[in-house]
C-alpha cells in the first residue's frame, strides 16, 4: 500500500477513464492548469476504445504521481483477456494491444490494483472491495462503502460523475449528481463518500463535455468540473483507425 504524507496544503488532480482520448485529455490538462493543482492521480482505464493509447500511456506515466489500474490497462498489457467485454470493447482491446509500443505495456503491466491511500482518501478504480465492480446505485454503493478504508474513496469505472454520499447518524446512501458544473461539494466530518470525477475520454452520464475533479485535502472540498474539447477530431482519429464507428458517434452523445 503507498502512503504519502504531506504537511503543506495540496490541491489533487483527478483522472479517470481516459480511455485513449489525447484531445479530450489535452483540454483537461489545460483547464485544470488554470485552476492549479499540486498533484495528479489516475483512476485507471488509461487506454481503451480510444484513438491515442500510446499519447495517453506516455502522457499519464510522466505526469501522473499515483495512478491505479482499471479493467482495460490490464486487458491491454496481457494481465487478463477480454472474453467479458462488450464486443466494441473487445475490438478496441484487440486494437490497441496491436498498436501499443513494448514500453508503455510494460508499464500498463505494472500498475497496482487499488485501493492505493493518498494522504487520508483512496483511490480505486471500481469499488473499494472490488477493483471491477461498478457502483451505478446507491444500494451498491452502501454496500461497497462498508469496506472503505477511509472516509473519502475516489472511483470510476462507470464513466459517471458524481458519486454516493453516507450520512451519519442515518447511515443512508444517496447519489450524488450535479445539475451544473462546475460544482463545489463541502465534505461533511461525519460523512463516508465515494467520489467520482467522471470520465476524461468517454463520458457516459449523458454531458459528452470531458469530466475531471480537484480536491483539496486541506479544506476537504471537491470540485467537480466539464471541459468542452476537440471531439470532432477524436471522432476522425477513431475512424480513420479503422475502429468501430460506434465509438466515435458515442463521443458526441456522452453515452
Ligand atoms: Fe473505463
Amino acid at each position: 500500500m503507498t502512503r504519502f504524507i504531506h504537511r503543506v496544503p495540496l490541491r489533487f488532480l483527478i483522472l479517470s477513464d481516459i480511455h485513449a482520448n489525447g484531445e479530450a485529455l489535452k483540454a483537461v490538462h489545460a483547464d485544470a492548469v488554470t485552476r492549479g493543482f499540486d498533484l495528479t492521480l489516475c483512476l485507471g482505464d488509461v487506454v481503451g476504445y480510444g484513438p491515442d493509447p500510446n499519447e495517453a500511456a506516455a502522457w499519464v506515466s510522466t505526469y501522473a504521481d499515483v495512478v491505479v489500474r482499471g479493467n482495460h490497462d490490464r486487458a491491454c498489457s496481457n494481465l487478463s483477456d477480454y472474453d467479458s467485454f462488450h464486443p466494441l470493447a473487445q475490438h478496441s482491446a484487440a486494437w490497441t494491444k496491436e498498436q501499443l509500443l513494448p514500453c508503455h505495456v510494460e508499464w500498463l503491466a505494472q500498475l497496482p490494483r487499488g485501493p492505493l491511500q493518498v494522504d487520508n482518501f483512496d483511490l480505486v478504480h471500481g469499488a473499494p472491495d472490488d477493483e471491477d465492480r461498478y457502483l451505478f446505485d446507491a444500494e451498491e454503493a452502501a454496500a461497497s462503502l462498508r469496506h472503505a478504508a477511509e472516509q473519502v474513496t475516489f472511483f470510476g469505472h462507470t464513466h459517471v460523475q458524481g458519486g454516493f454520499v453516507s450520512r451519519r447518524p442515518t447511515g443512508s446512501t444517496a447519489a450524488l449528481r450535479f445539475q451544473t458544473v462546475p460544482a463545489q461539494l463541502t465534505l461533511e466530518e461525519d460523512s463516508l463518500y465515494l467520489l467520482n470525477p467522471g470520465s476524461v475520454g468517454q463520458p457516459r452520464d449523458g454531458d459528452p463535455r470531458a469530466a475531471y475533479c480537484i480536491y483539496e485535502a486541506h479544506t476537504s472540498v471537491a470540485y467537480f468540473y466539464r471541459v468542452e474539447y476537440d471531439i470532432r477530431t477524436a471522432q476522425e482519429k477513431i475512424l480513420a483507425a479503422g475502429l468501430p464507428e460506434e465509438l466515435a458517434y458515442r463521443l458526441a452523445t456522452g453515452r
